[in-house]
């Protein structure tokens, strides 16, 4: 198969991206670098990179019309909520405007694409507190970032309906595992984690760390998409990557204490304004179509600080 992984030089696409490759797929990689890292893909050769930004309608259209992919795999995104609470219309842009037009350039000129995935998230529900999260469930989205993925999977999802394109968009719930960046205070909590104890310092939790989140380790979000990818079924469809389990803030530290055999220090500060006290997925459809994560948060834990 040929793919095209936009925002794959990034934590999540350069897995998805080892994930073909190694199966001897021809792989293709458009990427800004904004937030990603060549570094990060390197059996990805130049002819198969495309340093560009995914805004640039002309550029992507050529690629598209050239390249024929077979599955486009759409991750590109402005991923920092504060990043998009501080830049609501640039990052407009690149969230919503760039899918749109990436789902009409393949509508115009890609006739034999078989999927097209689109990259959601979990914080398209919000607050609402009714758990599990099904995509039933009322969305609540707080921030630009969780309008912007909302619009962008609704897109996505109504190609299918109007135009008949194999689409599927993904809530991602707290994705977790090697490459994630930990630099920002906004980072996924695991990455902070990992800095802290790698490094001896203070850890902080943001309210009393009872809080709960559905963790996936990334290579079940690898298997889930290559799962989504080989099923029409899904087309038209919205579904949660989550793995149905839900862990809180203290159990994550004790397991990071166990795995590094010490502690750091830690501090407690007020939960941040606005934070989900818990959340977890239903991923029943997912599993209907033969998802079964392959990790318990301890064996994802334990494969990513050991990594
Ligand atoms: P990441 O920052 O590592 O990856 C995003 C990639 O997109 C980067 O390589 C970046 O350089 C690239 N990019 C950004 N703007 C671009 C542009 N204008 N043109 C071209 N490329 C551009 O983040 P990630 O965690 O790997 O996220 C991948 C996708 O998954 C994103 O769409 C994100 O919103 C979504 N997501 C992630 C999580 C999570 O837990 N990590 C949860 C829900 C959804
Ligand atoms: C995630 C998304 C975010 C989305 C939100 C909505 C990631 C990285 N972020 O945020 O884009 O808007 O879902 O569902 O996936 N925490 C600490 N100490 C720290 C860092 C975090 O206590 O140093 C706490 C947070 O306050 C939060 C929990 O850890 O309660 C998880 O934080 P984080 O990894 O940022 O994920 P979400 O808040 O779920």
């Amino acid at each position: 198969m040929k793919l095209l992984i936009t925002g794959g030089a990034g934590f999540i696409g350069s897995h998805i991206a080892d994930h073909y490759h190694a199966k001897s797929h021809e792989v293709f990689v458009l990427d800004n670098l904004a937030s990603g890292h060549r570094e990060n893909i390197p059996f990805i050769d130049e002819d198969h990179f495309f340093e560009v930004d995914v805004c640039d309608t002309e550029k992507v259209t050529d690629i598209i019309k050239l390249h024929q992919f077979d599955v486009v795999i759409h991750l590109a995104a402005v991923v920092s909520v504060v990043d998009t609470v501080n830049q609501p219309v640039k990052s407009n842009k690149v969230n919503i405007d760039a899918t749109l037009n990436l789902l009409e350039t393949n509508r115009e000129h890609n006739p034999q694409l078989k999927k097209f995935v689109f990259a959601s998230s979990a914080a398209v529900y919000g607050n609402n507190p009714q758990l599990p999260k099904t995509t039933q469930s009322i969305v609540q989205p707080e921030s630009p970032y969780a309008v912007q993925k909302y619009a962008g999977e609704q897109y996505t999802k109504m190609y299918h309906h109007l135009y008949d394109l194999p689409t599927t968009a993904l809530r991602f719930f707290n994705i977790y595992g090697p490459k994630q960046d930990p630099n920002s205070q906004y980072s996924g909590v695991i990455s902070i984690m990992k800095r802290k104890f790698d490094n001896d310092e203070t850890f902080t939790f943001f309210g009393d760390g009872e809080q709960t989140r559905d963790f996936v380790y990334v290579k079940d979000l690898v298997n889930a998409i290559a799962l989504v990818v080989e099923n029409s079924e899904t087309n038209g469809e919205v579904l949660n990557v989550g793995t149905g389990n839900q862990t809180s803030l203290k159990d994550i530290f004790s397991a990071f204490e166990s795995s590094y055999q010490k502690t750091v220090d830690y501090q407690f500060e007020p939960a941040r304004k606005g934070d989900v006290k818990h959340s977890v997925a239903d991923v029943t459809p997912l599993k209907e179509i033969g998802y079964e994560p392959q990790y318990t948060i301890n064996t994802g834990l334990e494969e990513y600080l050991n990594s």
